[in-house]
């Protein structure tokens, strides 16, 4: 196998062992696109939600596409993530590229936030992304290599007024990417992020940007960010896809910002926070 790449040899129907990608939280929005994209390229793809019902209607959706399993994981449970990573193995022999995806948005207010709630945006958002690296990279090491992908956010660079911890949380997978990337690229393992802006058609933004009691938001948010559209939850799966694929064997520890340029007009569109002047 090439150096910090996913052998796309691998990607044929007479071997035994076809590339396999595990994607947290895939049940829905932009975790449901990457599966897509992954399996309309060939690899399986196990997603892992804890949402069961979306989890079991996704992979029957998904199936037309190609080889799909759902395993119900709450990944902020360090329990889980080993169970699933083993049973991953167990089942499909190897695991080539881990999408580290699962995430919610919190509590808006830090200040009379419950004390729960924070602890449960730090634990899926970043403790489900540090255990599931953990039990892969155990994996990976004694396989030949692999590639991991973080989904972060914009808010990781630019922080938000509006969800400190998710922001918080987020700026964490920053720096878990950058730490193991270096840690583990002789290993053959190369670990990436993304740091999405808006993405259409997701709850994530529908609960940020409360689009479903005032749909005007929706058209105005486009308007704001510079190329005139919302990112679409395919765009960052095909990013993701390049991203295991071998025309980026020399990248590791990248923290790649896709969102149509909505930082560069961050006065605008200030992320998390309701972009009207009732903001306080
Ligand atoms: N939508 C956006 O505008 C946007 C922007 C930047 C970053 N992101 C990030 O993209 C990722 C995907 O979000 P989305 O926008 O598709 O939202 P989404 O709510 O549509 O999807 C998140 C998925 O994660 C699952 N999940 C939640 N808690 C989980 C847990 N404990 N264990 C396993 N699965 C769990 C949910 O059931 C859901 O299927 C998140 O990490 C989010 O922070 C989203």
């Amino acid at each position: 196998m090439p150096l910090g790449n996913v052998n796309m040899d691998e990607i044929n129907p007479a071997s035994n062992l076809p590339l396999l990608a595990v994607v947290t939280g895939g049940a829905s929005g932009i975790g449901f696109a990457i599966a897509q994209v992954f399996l309309e390229k060939g690899y399986r793809v196990v997603i892992l939600d804890n949402d069961e019902e979306s989890g079991g209607q996704a992979a029957s959706h998904l199936r037309q596409f190609g080889d799909i399993a759902y395993i119900a994981c709450d990944v902020s449970r360090p329990e889980e993530s080993e169970r699933v990573v083993k049973q991953c193995i167990a089942d499909w022999g190897r695991i080539h590229v881990l999408v580290n995806n699962a995430g919610v948005l919190g509590p808006a207010e830090l200040l009379s936030a419950d004390d729960e709630d924070l602890v449960k945006v730090i634990g899926i958002n970043l403790i489900g992304s540090l255990c599931m690296s953990k039990y892969v990279i155990q994996h990976m090491k004694l396989t030949g290599g692999g590639v991991i992908i973080n989904i972060s956010s914009i808010v990781a660079i630019t922080g938000s007024p509006g969800f400190p911890c998710y922001a918080v949380s987020k700026a964490g997978l920053v720096a878990l990417t950058r730490s193991l990337a270096h840690k583990y690229a002789r290993r053959n393992i190369r670990i990436n992020c993304i740091c999405p802006g808006s993405v259409l058609g997701t709850h994530l933004l529908s609960k940020s940007r409360g689009f479903d009691a005032l749909p005007q938001e929706r058209l105005e948010l486009a308007n704001k960010i510079p190329i005139g559209r919302v990112v679409r939850a395919t765009e960052v799966a095909r990013l993701a896809f390049f991203m295991a694929s071998p025309e980026t064997a020399a990248m590791t520890g990248a923290i790649v910002v896709l969102d149509g340029g909505e930082t560069l007009a961050m006065d605008n569109v200030s992320y998390g926070e309701p972009y009207r002047s009732d903001r306080r």
